[in-house]
């Protein structure tokens, strides 16, 4: 059933499952040997780190972060905060960051900013979307499950105003719910 206030879904359930197993096949290779900490950048990053981290098949720790830069709009402000850090040391540690959507990439440029001052070993970036045409900052992403167009999308994680994180599926919104804000 699909959200009534939904105009289109643009990747459905099954299509994010396979490649987020796709991604984890990738990842379980590459860190082979090693037991990476998964840095979620909350809140958008739990829902696309909950299915990665399943169909990880190499031993592994998760942490989050929250560096926020949107509030409640639709554009980011520019301005990226931290809100929350690490929970403990990623010193000698290889860093995944688990990122949603990487949109003008200032967020994760900030958190790679300030990660690279904690000498861990290695950094590494897994977006689950990657939106290039609205990018401000050159950011290397290392694992990415889909690029999208330049349309304001929510659920698997994803928010409007805070609401439609929990629908399993990439979409975008009809014209009229983004006006009622
Ligand atoms: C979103 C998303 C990324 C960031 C990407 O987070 O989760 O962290 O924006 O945008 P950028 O590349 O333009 O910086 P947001 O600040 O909206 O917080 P949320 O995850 O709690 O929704």
């Amino acid at each position: 059933m699909i959200h009534p206030d939904v105009k289109e879904v643009l990747l459905s359930a099954q299509q994010i499952e396979a490649r987020v197993k796709e991604l984890a096949a990738e990842i379980s290779a590459d860190y082979r040997g090693r037991e990476p900490v998964l840095v979620g950048v909350l809140d958008g990053a739990v829902v696309f780190l909950s299915d990665l981290m399943r169909a990880l098949t190499i031993p592994l720790r998760i942490d989050f972060v929250k560096w926020s830069s949107y509030g409640d709009a639709r554009a980011s402000s520019g301005e990226v905060q931290m809100l929350k850090d690490l929970s403990f040391s990623v010193e000698g540690k290889h860093i995944l960051v688990v990122e949603d959507i990487v949109d003008t990439g200032l967020t994760l440029r900030y958190l790679l900013e300030n990660l690279h001052t904690r000498d861990a070993e290695s950094i590494a970036v897994a977006a689950l979307l990657d939106k290039p045409s609205r990018r401000r900052v050159k950011v290397e992403l290392d694992y990415v499950g889909f690029q999208v167009p330049d349309q304001f999308v929510v659920g698997y994680g994803l928010d409007f105003a805070q609401r439609y994180r929990n629908l399993p599926y990439v979409a975008v919104l009809k014209p009229e719910v983004y006006a009622k804000r």
